[in-house]
């Protein structure tokens, strides 16, 4: 695989884990910067911090699936979550989930072809006051605002990117 800036993926990972050869003690931060580079933990990747800090790949792949903010798989530049917690539910966030998976053509947990989108379910964001709660990229986003919010992403007037 060959990144954007025309590196393969294992010489961008050596650069990114460099700082951290032989120390075990820094994996987390470690997998942090992995991921913040590639949006996730390509397993080349991890194999390269394996070799670099010293430990197994095992112990990488316990360290990572223990953190649920580390993910496996490439997600969409933009993540939108739809609160399934009690508050939410009550005012009706079933309907607010069916209306996102309508606008975006994925189901829960999916990840668009283009990588713009991931959709996923949290449950409680702390926000119950405004149930039903939508958050794009972490920024919670009123229902009625949603569709225009989810569009202009589209259009590429926002997101990660
Ligand atoms: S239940 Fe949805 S924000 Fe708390």
């Amino acid at each position: 695989m060959v990144t954007e800036c025309g590196t393969t993926l294992l010489e961008r990972t050596r650069g990114i884990v460099a700082p951290y050869a032989g120390r075990e003690g820094m994996l987390v931060h470690a997998l942090q910067d992995v991921q913040g580079v590639f949006g996730y933990l390509p397993e080349d990747a991890l194999r390269v911090l394996a070799e670099e800090l010293g430990v197994s790949l095992s112990h990488i792949w316990g360290v990572a699936s223990f953190y649920d903010r580390f993910h496996f798989i490439r997600r969409g530049r933009n993540t939108v979550r739809v609160c399934t917690g009690t508050a939410c539910q009550v005012q009706g966030s079933r309907n607010v989930l069916q209306q996102v998976e309508k606008l975006l053509g994925l189901r829960n947990g999916e990840t668009s072809p283009d990588f713009s989108f991931t959709l996923e379910t949290v449950n409680c964001v702390g926000c119950c006051g405004l149930a039903p709660v939508v958050t794009v990229n972490n920024e919670v986003v009123p229902a009625p605002e949603m569709e225009r919010v989810l569009a202009d992403l589209r259009k590429g007037n926002g997101g990660n990117d």
